[in-house]
């Protein structure tokens, strides 16, 4: 087992995964520190939503390890959230009911909602006042008493996210969760996630431990390095590509503020480059080649 890096909040070992004897998975190494947002690109099929539901842990992997905050992951739990492209919510509950329902089966017991009403009633209270917080950081204050079918596709997403976020998991996964939305809906989306790694830089310079651990699947290369701060590529095209897909590139993304101009001319080089080592089938390199995050991280960070 290697070393973890301080504030490791995921590190997969030697993970991999297979169905029958189709390989998915190769020997996934990679470690996630808090506060990063990681996107990850890789040829259709090669095993993404695999990874993550490995690493959310209802389908643990065949060999290796997943560790999260610290926990092998053996099973869902509180420290992993995740949405999906179309992720369901409750028809039946408002906005802000959805987003508070996943604190209210947390921390009250069927018994408490039942016969204990009026501490009941204190906590959904407070559990109401959070979720309404999270609707402000998605910017949907104005929805939160809509239901689900009043909503559009966007806004339905933001809810989830919300969901998700209420729970305060150490990393929140996210399966192509703008895929199914238009261009301008999907850009108001993706400055959301701009304002989550703000948060995360002001934590930071305030010396606290940034809030926000975000592993992003997309397969539109201009949103990953747009949003990330680190694109990771997983992909079965190298050396040892009969085995199953493993990470075939690692490096730094360009950071972006909310307030930039989405100016993708400058992301042509790293999209050349991404599409050399993830998605050409004919590659027969090392899959180290491209993997670098880590090594450069530590040289610019040498005393
Ligand atoms: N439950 C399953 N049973 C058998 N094979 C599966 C199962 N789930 C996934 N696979 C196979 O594992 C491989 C990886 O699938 P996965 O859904 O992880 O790919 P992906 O990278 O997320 O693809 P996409 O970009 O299309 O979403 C595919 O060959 C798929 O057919
Ligand atoms: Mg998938």
């Amino acid at each position: 087992m290697s070393n973890t890096r301080p504030n490791c909040v995921l590190h997969c070992q030697g993970v991999s995964h297979w169905f029958g004897s189709n390989r998915v998975l190769n020997n996934i190494n990679l470690e996630i520190t808090a506060g990063q947002i990681v996107a990850v690109v890789g040829p259709s099929g090669c095993g993404k939503s695999t990874l993550l539901r490995a690493i959310l842990g209802t389908h643990p992997p065949k060999a290796g390890q997943i560790i999260a905050n610290g926990h092998p992951v053996t099973r869902p739990n509180r420290d992993v959230g995740i949405v999906y492209q179309n992720y369901s919510l409750f028809d039946f509950l408002t906005a802000r009911d959805n987003v508070a329902f996943g604190l209210m089966l947390d921390q009250t017991t069927l018994p408490e909602r039942l016969f204990g009403y009026f501490q009941w009633r204190k906590l959904r209270s407070q559990h109401r006042q959070q979720a309404l917080d999270l609707l402000e950081k998605v910017q949907l204050s104005k929805a939160a008493n809509l239901y689900p079918h009043e909503m559009s596709g966007g806004m339905r997403q933001r809810v989830a996210i919300a969901q998700a976020l209420i729970m305060e998991p150490k990393i929140l996964l996210l399966d192509e969760p703008f895929g199914a939305l238009d261009e301008a809906t999907r850009e108001e989306l993706q400055l959301m996630l701009l304002r989550l790694y703000d948060e995360n830089l002001q934590a930071k310079a305030a010396g606290q431990t940034p809030p926000y651990t975000i592993l992003i699947v997309t397969h539109e290369l201009n949103e990953a390095l747009y949003v990330s701060d680190r694109v990771i590529g997983l992909s079965q095209y190298h050396q040892d590509g009969a085995n199953g897909a493993t990470i075939v590139y690692d490096k730094q993304a360009p950071v972006f503020k909310a307030g930039d101009a989405r100016d993708f001319e400058q992301f042509e080089t790293q999209k050349d480059e991404l599409r050399k080592a993830v998605f050409t089938p004919s590659a027969t390199r090392h899959h180290s080649e491209f993997v670098t995050f880590w090594n450069e991280h530590d040289k610019a960070f040498a005393p």
